[in-house]
């Protein structure tokens, strides 16, 4: 054991803390509960797991399979690919098709081919699937891993059983963040932990990376931290930026936030997630709000098609101003 702990004490924490059977897995408690009866009357579906990052997919398709099969078995039993492999229809009439059509020696029960990430698969390959699936029913199981749900083509959905991971909420990742902690001998403060679990948003693999990056570069793991480390706005950076939205020149706005961003390090769209967050909170007129958001959402877009920062920054501050200047002049008529 104790070489294991050594072997794995340089390992990410995303692996080292990967579940390695259903008890560990944290929420889900139906899907895990579904598919322990599954296993536990050998009666296994194909399966379709679809649902965002780092809510524990592949973890629990990997901690069936160890429970299915012993770690000598493993290997021959269980066919594992993703996204780091070629995804065309060579992969199906190949891999797939000669591993589904070897018979089983050691072992009378199923083969388990895992196709981790199969949103990345071409529609082509999705096809030929389609006829594996239905010939090798009898000795193999497929389990489709995948983010979108809209990705995969509808007659592979109709074939399997399908389970939504959904985001995971705060109050499941507490517990398993406080396991890692303890085991880490980690110094996180209460709001280090909040932070952590807000920039998170319901994924558990940014939860730990973040714990983990943070930890390294700072003896105690506090809120403001926790913010630097991953680059993004503090709250008083965001007040600040707000306050200089508001009631600032154009020129100064501009400027003031220019300055910030280069000495933090700060993303525009980072920025534009927060302030949006204020401009819901301050009581503007309603005509003028929606004016604004639309503004906003505007420029997020253009952000993601990679245009230039700065431009965009301008066209932020302006929106703001525009709306300054309406509600002067609807005071004054
Ligand atoms: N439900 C969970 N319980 C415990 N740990 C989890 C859970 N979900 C994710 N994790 C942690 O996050 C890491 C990544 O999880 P996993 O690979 O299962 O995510 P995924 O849903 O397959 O994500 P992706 O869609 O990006 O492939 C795991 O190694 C584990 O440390
Ligand atoms: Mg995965």
């Amino acid at each position: 054991m104790d070489g294991d702990n050594k072997e794995k004490s340089n390992l990410p924490w995303i692996e080292k803390y990967r579940p390695q059977n259903l008890e560990e897995l944290i929420s889900h408690n139906d899907i895990v509960n579904t598919i322990k009866k599954f296993v536990s009357e050998d009666r296994l579906p194909h399966l379709l797991f679809y649902g965002p990052p780092g809510t524990g997919k592949t973890s629990t398709i990997l901690a069936v399979a160890k429970q299915i099969y012993s770690p000598k078995e493993f290997n021959s039993m269980v066919l594992e690919l993703n996204a780091s492999d070629d995804r065309g229809i060579g992969i199906v009439r190949e891999n797939i098709l000669s591993f589904a059509s070897t018979r089983t020696i050691f072992k009378s029960g199923f083969k388990l081919v895992i196709l981790d990430e199969a949103d990345a698969m071409t529609r082509d390959a999705q096809n030929a699937l389609r006829r594996v699936i239905e010939k090798f029913t009898e000795n193999t199981r497929f389990c489709i891993i995948c983010n979108y749900l809209s990705k995969i083509i509808p007659a592979l959905q109709s074939r399997c059983t399908r389970f939504r991971f959904a985001p995971l909420s705060t109050d499941q990742m507490l517990p398993r963040l406080e396991h890692v902690i303890k085991q880490e001998g980690v110094n996180v403060t209460q709001d280090g932990m909040k932070a952590i679990v807000t920039l998170a948003c319901g994924d558990m693999r940014r939860s730990l990376n973040i714990l983990q990056s943070a930890s390294m570069a700072f003896d105690e793991v506090t809120e403001d931290n926790v913010y630097l480390c991953v680059g993004h706005p503090l709250r008083k950076d965001i007040e600040n930026i707000v306050q200089w939205l508001l009631n600032s020149s154009f020129t100064e706005a501009y400027k003031n936030i220019l300055q910030l961003k280069s000495a933090k390090g700060l993303a525009l769209q980072d920025i534009l997630t927060e302030v949006h967050v204020y401009v819901h909170r301050i009581d503007f007129p309603v005509k003028i709000r929606i004016h604004l958001l639309d503004k906003m959402a505007e420029t997020e877009y253009r952000l993601m098609s990679g245009t230039n920062e700065r431009i965009q920054l301008g066209s932020v501050v302006s929106a703001f101003q525009v709306v300054r200047d309406t509600i002067v002049e609807e005071a004054a008529a």
